[in-house]
């Protein structure tokens, strides 16, 4: 764990000394949980927008997208429920005075359980060899039954204490199970308590109560809200999807692990509004296709895993997780849920506006049932930017070795795409650069660099994730060809300028990408 710590550490140091993220308000010390997107994050964050806006709103016939306001009438809130129940359970340690919250660490622990158990089997993976059967060791060992006896003691217990709001039962579980303060250590904790994660805000000048409005905690109640609009509007025919990306807010009791959890953040949401009765069909769907979109990127599919919710939300009928297996371990990276038709009813008994749909076959109006996919943005950046930082060991040519730090970004959405070097700033080798530069810009991010070795410049461009470096020499004068190195591979070969744009498209348009999602 210790190395995984050491790792995300130089991950994070890495992310602002390459002007992927700094923290906000740096010069004033910082603002807890809240981050900025530098000259080369913001191209990453843009590419991830783009391959997933593109995967939902150009790949659908069905899926149209909208830009919603963060502000909506603050009546939205409380039909949604998020006024009464977007709570955390709190809990705070009276000796470190730290914060954290109770479900968290009971899930923690829950973890540790599981992490015995995972040893026990790779312990005897080991030494019964090609002979283990895991399925009957995970049935028949002692050690393994006792852990997953606690694991369900732990889940059925957490699970009543949340459906009975019996927010004593879940203090009494930290009590039993000897959770102490990861920090300090200590297991001195005060009562559990509900906390409400919106931020809230005054509209206008007046200060009374009526003008409190919220920060949105997600971007899907603007969907919501608007679903007529678009329906009428579109002339939209159920199974439709309304997509939207934004800005989301919620005053998170506990934020940690850098952009992972965060007070300001964006989320990539998609309604999927459908006949009743089918929303299970478009649920299994709606996973596929999610967990494709992942895939196609190559980060390894054994990262990735689904995590079905032992309690689903109120408004709920199905909920499950796609996870990833970040460098602090697996962690929720989206949620794909089956909403039934909550919202919908919540907004029109709210509204007193009807938010139904028409069924000209059957004749009939009735409320859309919605399958949700959404996923953070930033969550999305750091599974990208974690997976991709890379330190290796590479043999010159003279037989000499070196580290090198690459980041691995899938070359789709590496923030630049083609560095462009002259050989020396003179001789004409930086005009004949800029000429190509001045080519290539309209299609391509690209990146002149004139400063430095040829070396030197490459171990930068590795170090952004720059898939392609190319070099001007004095040769290119005269046979117009440049050195094409490759990021990953490392490999070097003459190419004639002019079919610079074709070998770099062949390889970066987004387009092979979501060909890959087409079913
Ligand atoms: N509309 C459903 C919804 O908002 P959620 O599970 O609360 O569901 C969806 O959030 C996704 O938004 C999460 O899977 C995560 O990727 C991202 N997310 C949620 N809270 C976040 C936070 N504080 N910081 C960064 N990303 C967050």
């Amino acid at each position: 764990m210790a190395k995984q710590d050491d790792v995300f550490k130089k991950l994070v140091a890495h992310a602002k000394e390459y002007g992927f993220i700094f923290q906000s308000s740096e010069i004033y010390d910082g603002l807890s949980a809240v981050y900025d997107y530098g000259q080369k994050g913001v191209e990453l964050k843009n590419n991830i927008k783009e391959y997933w806006w593109k995967s939902m709103v150009y790949m659908h016939e069905n899926i149209v997208g909208i830009d919603s306001a963060i502000f909506m009438h603050p009546k939205t809130w409380k039909a949604s429920g998020h006024v009464d129940a977007f709570n955390d359970p709190l809990i705070d340690n009276k000796d470190s005075k730290k914060r954290y919250r109770a479900d968290v660490l009971i899930e923690e622990q829950r973890e540790k359980f599981q992490v015995k158990i995972n040893k026990e089997v790779a312990k005897a993976a080991k030494r019964f060899g090609e002979s283990f059967d895991k399925e009957e060791f995970l049935k028949t060992n002692q050690r393994v039954l006792a852990n997953q006896a606690k694991i369900d003691e732990i889940t059925n217990r957490y699970v009543t204490a949340m459906e009975n709001d019996d927010l004593n039962a879940i203090k009494q579980i930290i009590l039993d199970y000897e959770i102490a303060d990861p920090v300090s250590g200590s297991r001195n904790w005060t009562d559990v308590r509900q906390f409400n994660l919106m931020f809230d805000t005054r509209l206008g000048s007046v200060t009374d109560d009526a003008a409190k409005i919220y920060l949105r905690p997600e971007t899907a109640q603007g969907i919501f809200v608007n679903y007529l609009n678009v329906q009428k509007t579109g002339r939209m025919k159920l199974p439709f999807g309304i997509a939207q990306i934004g800005k989301a807010f919620r005053n998170e009791i506990v934020a940690r692990q850098f952009i992972f959890r965060m007070r300001e953040f964006e989320q990539m949401e998609m309604q999927f509004f459908v006949q009743p009765g089918t929303e299970m069909k478009w649920f299994e769907y709606w996973k596929n296709k999610r967990i494709k979109w992942h895939n196609a990127l190559g980060l390894g599919e054994e990262k990735y895993r689904f995590h079905d919710h032992d309690k689903v939300a109120h408004y709920a009928n199905a909920a499950t997780d796609i996870e990833f297996e970040f460098p602090f371990g697996f962690k929720e990276l989206e949620g794909i849920h089956s909403r039934t038709d909550f919202d919908l009813k919540q907004h029109q008994e709210h509204s007193n506006k009807k938010l139904q749909y028409f069924d000209n076959e059957k004749n009939e109006s009735y409320t859309p049932y919605v399958v949700e996919t959404s996923i953070g943005l930033d969550r999305m950046f750091l599974t990208v930017l974690s997976n991709a930082y890379t330190e290796e060991e590479i043999i010159k040519e003279n037989g000499s070795k070196e580290q090198r730090l690459v980041l691995k970004i899938p070359i789709f959405l590496a923030p630049i795409k083609l560095a462009i070097f002259p050989l020396i700033k003179k001789d004409g080798l930086p005009e004949k650069a800029h000429e190509i530069y001045n080519k290539l810009k309209y299609d391509f991010n690209c990146e002149y660099e004139e400063k430095d070795t040829i070396g030197r410049r490459y171990r930068r461009q590795d170090a952004i994730g720059t898939p392609f470096c190319i070099t001007i020499d004095h040769q290119s004068l005269e046979d117009n060809m440049v050195t094409l190195r490759e990021r990953d591979t490392m490999k070097q070969e003459r190419v004639a300028i002019d079919d610079l744009h074709k070998i770099v498209s062949q390889r970066i348009d987004m387009k092979i990408l979501l060909k890959e999602l087409e079913d």
